[in-house]
């Protein structure tokens, strides 16, 4: 007779994997961490059969195997700070959490490259580029926790987009377990490499439905000299573009951030979250801008002529500049607050838009009123990677528990405007479930058949992530 678990799946012989990999690598029952069985994202956490923790590729396709036989659901995972549910398991799937394969591998000083396991943390990774004289630009509010393997995964976007790219513009090459178990190791770190398809940006944004990723290479860069930081405030929309534009054409290559908060977000950070910025409130939009250079005592004082010249213009009502590393830091920090809007606003829903950046306050003008007229109570603000055409915005209803949120309706009235206005309903957070119904806002049918069919030829038994993004 075949067992059953309780969630209907066959019983995998967890027993067997479990002498292979050690006792810490299998969890099961109360052992399974309460982390494990949620991302970030506002929605219900559900209880995987078990976590499955390996220490190397053999390893996660052991677990793979495992997970086969007993035609079991699997479901890979990162730091857990996903936005979307796409780590998230469903209740009696296996849960592979790379959380314990963390570690630098190799650092080529030559080919620029670092090569590192997908467990760790994106932090780690920042801190070690440092200590070796270069520049890893990959930067994220969750930076602390969440994982290479789950940023590659997710294509993450974050801080410095403007001036290096996404994810994929930041590697080289990787290992992947495929959903066969078949390990695919391809830890390439030639910049130029032509021969054939170029397999590692099928994994890269797949969001763990084509493969788990083991290892990484990653491109370095140089490491900045000079990091200049201002926090800017305008009268209106049109004064944002007229920066955007003057930082495009006056800071040109050493532009690395443009990050624009509206006054709902300003009004949220300074009264409810504590928050001190070095510019007053009741400006219109607020905008930091970031440089980075080679040469401190050329890029400050350019940085600050080119400030003052747009002071003088009328362009800026207001603006600081950033004096020293620990004020860059603060005004990194009315950015990064928004990492707390779990507490300082309770439950709520995030939203990841993709949009032309001339558009952008139109987007937010017309989204705030149809939530507050379309949904009673519904609040929302708005702030985001502006110079990359990326706007996020968060809405809720006070006092309403997270399964009570007016998701549906919100994600209505959100998708579709983006669909009217042109736009993309993940710029960066990606698809995972929360958003899988309405990729079709965004994707056409044909590339979205494409899509499946990928699925289908890499993951015939859909055991692998299952039903998240088609
Ligand atoms: P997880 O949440 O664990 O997983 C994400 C997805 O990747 C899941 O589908 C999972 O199955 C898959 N996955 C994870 N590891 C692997 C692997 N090794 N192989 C294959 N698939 C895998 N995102 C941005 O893009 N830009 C931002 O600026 C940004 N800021 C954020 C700020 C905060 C405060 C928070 C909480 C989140 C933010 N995010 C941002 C979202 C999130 O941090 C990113 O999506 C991040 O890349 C997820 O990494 P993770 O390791 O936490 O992945
Ligand atoms: C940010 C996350 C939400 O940019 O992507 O803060
Ligand atoms: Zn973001």
């Amino acid at each position: 007779m075949n067992m059953v678990t309780s969630a209907g799946y066959p019983e995998p012989s967890l027993a067997a994997l479990r002498n292979k990999l050690g006792a810490a690598a299998v969890l099961t029952g109360s052992d399974v961490p309460a982390r494990n069985c949620n991302d970030w994202s506002a929605s219900l956490p559900q209880t995987p059969l078990a976590v499955i923790r390996p220490l190397d590729a053999q390893g996660v396709a052991d677990a793979i195997m495992t997970c086969r036989q007993a035609r079991l659901p699997f479901v890979p995972q990162g730091g857990l700070t996903g936005l979307c549910r796409g780590a998230a398991p469903e209740a009696g799937w296996v849960a592979i959490s790379l959380e314990r394969m963390t570690g630098i591998e190799e650092i080529d000083r030559a080919s620029m490259t670092m090569t590192v396991k997908s467990g760790t943390p994106l932090e780690t990774i920042q801190k070690a580029a440092d200590e070796a004289g270069f520049f890893f630009p990959l930067d994220l509010g969750s930076r602390g926790s969440c994982a290479i393997g789950g940023n590659l995964a997710t294509n993450a976007g974050g801080n410095r987009v403007i001036r290096y790219g996404m994810t994929r513009e930041l590697v080289l090459g990787l290992e992947v377990v495929l959903p066969d178990g078949t390990i695919i190791t391809s830890l390439n770190k030639l910049m130029k490499n032509n021969a054939g398809y170029d397999l590692k940006h099928l994994f890269i944004g797949s969001e763990g439905t084509l493969g788990i990723i083991t290892r990484v290479v990653l491109r370095l860069f140089p490491k900045p000299r000079s990091t200049m930081a201002a926090l800017c405030a305008l009268k209106d929309y049109a004064a944002v573009i007229a920066l955007l534009d003057a930082a495009r054409s006056g800071l040109g290559p050493l532009l690395s951030a443009f990050e624009v908060m509206w006054p709902d977000y300003w009004d949220v950070i300074t009264t409810r979250a504590g928050v001190k910025p070095p510019v007053a409130a009741g400006q219109g939009l607020y905008v930091l801008v970031e440089a980075q250079g080679t040469d401190e005592s050329v890029d400050a004082p350019r940085f600050q002529a080119w400030l003052e010249e747009l002071m003088e213009r009328g362009l800026l009502a207001d603006a600081a500049v950033a004096q020293s590393l620990a004020q860059t830091q603060a005004f990194w920090r009315v950015r990064d607050i928004c990492a707390e809007f779990g507490q300082v606003l309770g439950p709520h829903i995030s939203y990841d838009i993709g949009l032309a950046v001339a558009r952008m306050d139109e987007f937010a003008t017309r989204c705030k009123v149809a939530l507050a007229t379309g949904i009673k109570g519904c609040e929302s603000v708005y702030y985001g990677h502006i110079g990359d055409g990326n706007l996020h915005l968060v809405s809720w209803v006070t006092g309403l528990p997270v399964e009570q949120q007016p998701k549906e309706e919100m994600d209505t009235i959100i998708y579709g405007l983006v669909r009217e206005m042109g736009g993309s309903v993940s710029a960066e957070h990606g698809i995972g479930t929360l958003k899988k119904k309405w990729l079709g806002h965004a994707r056409s049918e044909g590339e979205i058949a494409l899509m499946r069919t990928l699925k289908a030829a890499l993951d015939p038994d859909h055991l692998l992530n299952p039903g998240k993004v088609v």
